[in-house]
């Protein structure tokens, strides 16, 4: 933007200079063109880096760090935190009442991050498409997650969210029942394995690793309606033939990109920036194959859905009733007089390509934040299993949603190990929130951790892991905004029905048959990250006796 206002002008000065009343026409030379326009960009890069946060921006009063560096602000300070979300919580705990805080990136970009309930509510709920995703993260998120709802903004997104609703409805997820159970089942026999290979006595899991593939089998058959089978003992021939096509894996190509290790995460979190893709990495050769691959794998799958429900109905011989994948639900209704008619084969797509990823990894860290608690707590532990005495052996929905302390326990690790760490906006029109006047053009973070541990909130006990503080809630604490892990207003994640259905029903099938015992060893939080993931978190489990 600045080089291309800095090259008008330029170009303006050039012009004038050469028809000056009453002089002789002389060209400017390219030579001293090339240097004005040098010396203009250096003087507006030098304003918007050094003067504008400090001297100029209507923001620059707003609360946040000093302890900036004089070029990239908070920016190293964030890589070298604990977690993604360490600096947004200790900051919003000096500031805990503030609509917003103002801290500085690279090249001391300014950033707002909103604190109280009420900025909370204006910027999800009512200023929701005055926000949009910045340019960084789209490019982030669309090389892993396509174009789909997450990307897609005002008009459009209201129409694909309409469409998709139908799919992630009450109705629709509780079909999904069988898929979840058959899974939880696969992971206790998983389990038991993991014991027989030990001692017989007890068993560890590295809890990403194992969650992942169980979470990557639920998308398979539940988004894609393919079986994967990543965790099933004995599996492990039969997954690469399950991979519809050879060359690589959906955990593969999942591990790629979530877990980057090394060069790869930098070219991921660059390529934001600047167009990485193109080095020659052999981190970017697998990142491109993989992405190939998968974009491949999912065209196919829906183009020989279509073939088929279109050839069996044309016949008069398709029944949908069983129908319980995602794939088939928009394939159904992308037929004529269906609620997704007219859909383009990218946009289909895309929405696959989102769902596998937004539903992936979130859930297998909630999942593995869930057995860390377990293994930590007996008491919290003998609680869970006490309600689950009672629970049929293929719990459904309804089942499950008549146990209050399950729920209150998987609302615990949510406000605590918040999965998503931030998601990112930047406004698209000047907005005033909460009093605040905000430019357009101004980024701004959202960090769940930011209500969710916020003791004016929650209380002095914010930091203690307190299930039973569901039963008493009471003031702030009952807003829709106070426990927000899913988001809030017309982007709140369309899968937080399918999300917590999948993950108590496997919670319950594991700690109904084991005991979670110890943390093996000491785990980091990976950061960067857009979710809260243990790295080499290992769990000790032995069977329950009954
Ligand atoms: C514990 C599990 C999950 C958590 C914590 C979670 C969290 C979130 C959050 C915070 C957002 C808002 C992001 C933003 O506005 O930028 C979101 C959006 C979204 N989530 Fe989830 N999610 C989870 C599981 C799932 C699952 C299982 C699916 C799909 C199967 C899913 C699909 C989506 C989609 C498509 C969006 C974009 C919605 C929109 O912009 O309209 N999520 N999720």
């Amino acid at each position: 933007m600045d080089l291309i206002l800095c090259a008008g002008v330029t170009a303006v000065e050039s012009l004038l200079a050469n028809n000056i009343p009453g002089q002789e026409s002389r060209p400017v030379s390219g030579k001293i063109s090339l240097a004005l326009f040098f010396a203009q960009y250096f003087v507006v890069k030098f304003y918007r880096i050094f003067l504008y946060h400090r001297y100029f921006s209507p923001l620059r009063h707003l609360p946040g760090p000093t302890d900036n560096h004089f070029l990239f602000g908070q920016a190293l300070n964030f890589l070298k935190a604990e977690s993604p979300t360490t600096l947004y919580v200790k900051w919003m705990r000096e500031h805990p009442d503030a609509p917003f805080i103002r801290y500085l990136t690279w090249c001391n970009t300014e950033v707002l991050f909103p604190v109280n309930l009420n900025a909370h509510r204006e910027v999800l709920q009512f200023q929701c498409y005055s926000l949009q995703k910045p340019a960084w993260f789209l490019r982030i998120v669309k090389e892993v997650a396509g174009h789909g709802l997450i990307l897609m903004e005002g008009e459009e997104h209201k129409a694909h969210r309409k469409m998709l609703g139908g799919s992630f409805s009450l109705k629709n997820i509780r079909k999904l029942e069988p898929i979840f159970q058959e899974k939880a089942r696969d992971l206790c026999s998983y389990f038991n394995q993991c014991i027989r290979e030990n001692d017989n006595q007890t068993g560890t899991i590295d809890c990403t690793t194992t969650f992942s593939k169980a979470i990557l089998d639920i998308m398979g058959s539940a988004i894609l309606g393919v079986k994967l089978d990543y965790v099933k003992p004995g599996e492990e021939k039969a997954e690469q033939s399950n991979d519809l096509k050879a060359g690589c894996s959906f955990h593969e190509a999942y591990d790629i990109f979530f877990s980057p290790k090394g060069i790869g995460k930098v070219l991921l979190f660059a390529n934001g920036f600047i167009p990485t893709r193109w080095l020659p990495f052999d981190a970017n050769r697998k990142f491109l194959f993989a992405m190939g691959w998968l974009n491949d794998v999912l065209r196919n799958l829906i183009r020989e859905r279509t073939r088929h429900v279109s050839t069996a109905t044309a016949e008069g011989k398709y029944e949908s009733n069983d129908s319980r994948d995602l794939v088939t639900f928009v394939v159904e209704e992308s037929l004529p007089g269906g609620i997704a008619e007219g859909i383009g084969e990218n946009e289909f797509l895309g929405h696959l390509l989102e769902f596998m990823a937004a539903g992936h990894d979130t859930s297998a860290n909630m999942l593995s934040w869930s057995l860390y608690i377990l293994a930590l707590n007996p008491d919290i532990q003998d609680a869970l299993l006490e309600e689950l005495k009672g629970l049929p052996a293929e719990p459904t929905y309804n089942d499950l949603e008549r146990l209050p302390y399950l729920e209150a326990f998987s609302k615990e690790v949510l406000r605590m190990y918040s999965p998503s760490t931030t998601y990112h906006r930047a406004t698209n029109t000047d907005i005033i929130v909460d009093g605040v006047h905000i430019p357009s053009g101004v980024l701004v973070d959202l960090a769940p951790s930011v209500t969710l541990m916020n003791p004016k909130i929650w209380g002095d006990d914010v930091d203690n892991f307190d299930p039973t503080r569901w039963q008493r809630l009471t003031g702030d604490q009952l807003s829709p905004y106070a426990f927000s892990p899913f988001s809030n207003g017309p982007r709140i994640c369309i899968g937080r029905a399918f999300a917590m259905f999948e993950i108590k029903t496997i919670l319950a099938e594991i700690v109904r048959n084991f005991r979670f015992v110890s943390v093996d060893n000491g785990f980091t939080i990976e950061n960067p990250g857009f979710t809260l993931r243990p790295h080499g978190l290992r769990v000790r489990f032995e069977e329950l006796k009954k």
